[in-house]
């Protein structure tokens, strides 16, 4: 299978930290990687860079073949929108829109805009993916977080990606929660999706093809944390 993502040899400094330090990983088309680490090793940033949100790394990020440096802004975010979808580690859902309207929102970003019957339809068939179909008129206020979790899974699977980007989705969830979502994540990866999960769980590395540890600024494959 050719490799979905690519990073190679990445550097990310915040001022004086320098967070990544030569970071290394690829992700194969259907691959389900599990990316594990300490709190404060960066992950999420590493995550970042891989959505194509932050530009300011040295080193290269790939993204279906192509290098994230070579493209100007708009290419950037269609690469991105017909690629990545990404779960949040805080969802990230916007609390005066409704569930369906948050999970509909990346179609109004998208380069191929959907008429808005299109978009709701395909609203729905996301929210009906994570069993939330009844819930689509209400506010991500009046929903617990598990609920809220599966909106932002719901929006990151709108617009069909290749690769989802997840960042701590059980984190937050009681266990049988949690084990709905990693169902769902085994479900999508058995459907070819591939998916970055990053997690503090193993129930969510167990499921994994890989496990990757980020430790001082590199990935290291399996090893447990020093
Ligand atoms: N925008 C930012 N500005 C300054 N420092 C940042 C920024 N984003 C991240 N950092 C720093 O980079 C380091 C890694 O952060 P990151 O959020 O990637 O860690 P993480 O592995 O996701 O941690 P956690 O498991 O707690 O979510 C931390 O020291 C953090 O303070
Ligand atoms: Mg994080």
């Amino acid at each position: 299978m050719p490799d979905l993502v690519q990073v190679r040899d990445v550097r990310r400094r915040f001022g004086d930290h320098e967070v990544l330090r030569g970071a290394s990983l690829t992700v194969a088309e259907g691959e389900m990687v599990a990316l594990l680490g300490r709190s404060g090793s960066g992950k999420s940033t590493l995550l970042h860079l891989m959505a194509g949100l932050d530009r300011d790394y040295t080193g290269q990020v790939c993204l279906a073949g192509q290098d994230l440096a070579t493209l100007d802004d708009r290419a950037l975010s269609r690469l991105r929108n017909e690629t990545v979808g990404i779960v949040f580690q805080a969802f990230h859902l916007l609390d005066h829109l409704s569930c369906a309207e948050n999970v509909m929102l990346p179609y109004a970003f998208s380069a191929a805009p959907r008429p808005p019957a299109a978009a709701r339809r395909l609203a729905m068939e996301a929210l009906s993916r994570v069993g939330l179909a009844d819930r689509a008129h209400s506010l991500p206020g009046a929903l617990s977080g598990g609920q809220r979790q599966r909106v932002a899974i719901a929006r990151a699977l709108c617009l069909q990606p290749r690769l989802l980007l997840c960042d701590e989705p059980t984190g937050n969830l009681d266990e049988e929660t949690g084990e709905q979502i990693l169902e769902l994540f085994s479900a999508l990866h058995r459907e070819g999706l591939s998916l970055l999960l990053v997690t503090h769980e193993q129930r969510t590395s167990r499921r994994a093809d890989r496990v990757l540890w980020l430790r001082e600024g590199v990935l290291h494959a399996e090893a447990g944390p020093a």
